[in-house]
């Protein structure tokens, strides 16, 4: 079925902007950023401003004088608890975030539920409970999750506060004045999984929907539409003049193929659904969930206690550095939202990362499909490292990733158990043994003329570079390099063996526990922001205190931090290893025979971790 578009009733346009809002044609301004007047934005092919900064781009304008870092992840919808898949994005931006906070910036990390629309009352209604505390219930548990994961955000925005409400409405009034909503019939067919109109040449047989695999609904209705189609030249200039605003780059391709095969307005209200805002001026119609969601990017940004408007909202950390969302709802980040923020007149985000999915044999892990694995679950039975390290050393940030259990405990095992946890245990153990647990030296001193120093240096930097450009995977496998550096070092230097020969040599072997404690040290921080509890065992075996871990800074990845006459605390296992079953814990163990490891166990109830949301 065509998609049939009456623009009969453009002039039903008049009607509108209720508020009869002034508009400030003064774009808001910060370096390296997009930035929009009216007349920019006038769509007679005139240049935006854009930014050209080649990382990600932060504000210079923090209150204290540090550079503000705003990060976001999607707002989850309501319509079911969340699954290891909506906690995947949430676990990279807290990484992200904690990344950013080392390096010293003020950093405001949103997230938030995504709570109106037909998908979410229609599940309320599946559950015997009205909406509101549907929403609520749901809201909630995501909550609950984020707290068993350790993510430590800033704001978490619902789009059923009323102060969101307030915002998406102005903004609904300052699109409007500046002539981009008009009404129009629609026809044509809806997926509510997406809760969009699809174009019949994307779906699959029987209009299946290609990321839902069921039946989209053919759909007429009368709303009010966004003049998308205004906006294709701008948006192909600003990719063409900053293509970083889309990584990874392979998604670039996407979103300019899309905006190339031409841009069709798109309906932003809703005449069937009622649980949703308003329009302004029509009561009859709610605003469509994905132009009211989007806002709360900003709204997000505002204080319970201060004035409720955009002004208020944009001057608290507007443009954001970085939204952080799953490939499949790319478009609407990538061309809708900037689209609908130039005809507000307001400044661009300055990137948009579409990371790939969690799959479950090979299908996208999601609610609607069923399919998904229990995050409660999992943290529970391995706690948040483990959960958090996985996922973002395993897949690769940007393309999919399939979990599986075995898969699961052979990496954590092998990485956060054996060559970190291990390492620390043995060396504080020989510490113990022989020095008292007190360093002998400065850790720079006994560094000196050692080439380990030099290669830590050089992964630390490597980890630095990539955590920059947020390839996650590859930053937890540098540091994990530094890991295996310092094993091997322990490895050849022996030093329960020059300790027995007493002497210089055991001299030489006190420095050595120096130098690898050094290396744990260093691995702590710059693991931080990954595993932050692991880390923080770590922080707190080497003698250190709870404030002083939470003020590490990147700086602190610099050889030196130790000193001689600290005293280490004695040594426990900082992550427990994961033990399968017994047949496959024999197997895992056959290798180390023979080494003492002084390992803690977790037993693992061979129970079903795919759970169904
Ligand atoms: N509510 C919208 C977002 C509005 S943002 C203004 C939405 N919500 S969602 O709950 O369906 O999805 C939220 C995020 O979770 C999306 O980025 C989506 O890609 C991500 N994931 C959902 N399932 C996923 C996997 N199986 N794997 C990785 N991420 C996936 O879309």
């Amino acid at each position: 079925m065509a998609a049939r578009l009456n623009t009969s009733l453009h002039n039903a346009l008049s009607l509108l902007n209720p508020f009869n809002t002034p508009l400030n044609t003064k774009a808001f301004y910060s370096r390296n950023t997009f930035r929009f007047s009216k007349k920019l934005q006038s769509l007679s092919g005139k240049r935006a401003l854009y930014c050209t900064s080649s990382s990600l781009g932060s504000q210079e304008n923090g209150v204290d004088g540090a550079e503000t870092f705003v990060l976001t992840t999607p707002l989850y919808y309501v319509n079911a608890p969340p699954h290891m898949g909506s906690a995947y994005t949430t676990i990279a931006a807290d990484s992200i975030a904690r990344f950013q906070r080392l390096l010293g910036k003020k950093v405001i990390f949103i997230t938030g539920t995504d709570e109106h629309g037909e998908k979410i009352a229609t599940s309320a209604a599946a559950n015997g409970r009205n909406p509101a505390e549907h929403c609520d219930l749901i809201s909630q548990s995501y909550r609950a999750l984020w707290k068993d994961l350790d993510i430590a955000y800033d704001k978490f925005i619902r789009t059923t506060d009323p102060k969101h409400e307030a915002i998406v409405k102005e903004f609904y009034a300052r699109v409007f004045a500046n002539g981009d909503i008009y009404r129009a019939d629609y026809e044509g067919l809806y997926c509510v999984n997406c809760e969009e109109y699809k174009d019949e040449k994307e779906l699959l047989e029987n209009n299946c929907c290609p990321v839902h695999q069921a039946p989209c609904v053919a759909r007429k209705e009368d709303n009010y539409f966004f003049a998308l189609s205004k906006y294709q030249k701008p948006l192909e200039d600003i990719l063409s003049q900053n293509p970083r605003f889309v990584q990874p780059s392979y998604r670039l391709n996407e979103v300019q193929s899309w905006i190339k095969s031409g841009l069709r307005d798109f309906s932003i209200s809703r005449a069937l659904v009622d649980w949703g805002i308003p329009v302004p001026d029509d009561d009859k119609q709610t605003i469509y969930v994905w132009f009211d969601a989007l806002l709360g990017y900003i709204s997000a940004l505002t204080e319970d206690n201060e004035q409720q408007n955009l002004e208020t909202a944009l001057s608290l950390g507007w443009p954001a550095s970085l939204h952080l969302i799953g490939k499949d709802i790319l478009r609407f980040h990538a061309v809708y939202w900037p689209a609908m923020l130039m005809s507000a007149g307001l400044n661009l985000p300055k990137m948009v990362f579409g990371h790939g999915f969690l799959t479950k044999d090979g299908m996208k892990m999601g609610k609607s499909l069923g399919n998904t694995l229990e995050p409660f679950e999992l943290v529970q039975k391995f706690g948040p490292d483990a959960v958090r390290y996985f996922f973002l050393r395993e897949v690769e940030f940007g393309n999919d990733g399939d979990y599986s259990e075995d898969r699961f405990i052979k990496i954590v095992n092998a990485h956060l158990a054996n060559t970190i946890g291990n390492l620390l245990n043995r060396t504080l153990g020989l510490l113990k043994k022989n020095c008292e647990s007190t360093l002998v030296v400065d850790s720079t001193i006994a560094a000196e003329g050692v080439p380990l120093k030099d290669t830590v240096e050089k992964l630390v930097e490597k980890a630095r570079t990539n955590y920059e450009s947020l390839s996650l995977s590859s930053a937890c496998e540098a540091v994990l390099e530094i890991g295996n550096a310092g094993n091997t070092y322990m490895d050849q230097r022996a030093p329960w063996f020059l300790f027995k020969q007493g002497g210089v040599s055991a001299e030489a072997a006190a420095k050595d526990l120096v130098i690898i404690l050094e290396v744990m040290r260093i691995i702590a921080v710059a693991l931080s922001p990954v595993a932050p509890c692991l880390s923080l065992r770590i922080y707190s075996q080497l003698g250190y205190s709870l404030d002083q871990y939470n003020s590490i800074t990147w700086n602190d990845t610099k050889w030196g931090g130790l000193k001689g006459g600290q005293v280490m605390e004695q040594a426990s296992p900082v992550f427990a290893r994961i033990e399968l079953n017994p047949e496959k814990e024999e197997e895992e163990k056959k290798p180390k025979v023979g080494k003492k490891t002084g390992k803690a166990k977790v037993k693992v109830e061979q129970t079903p971790t795919v759970a169904e949301a």
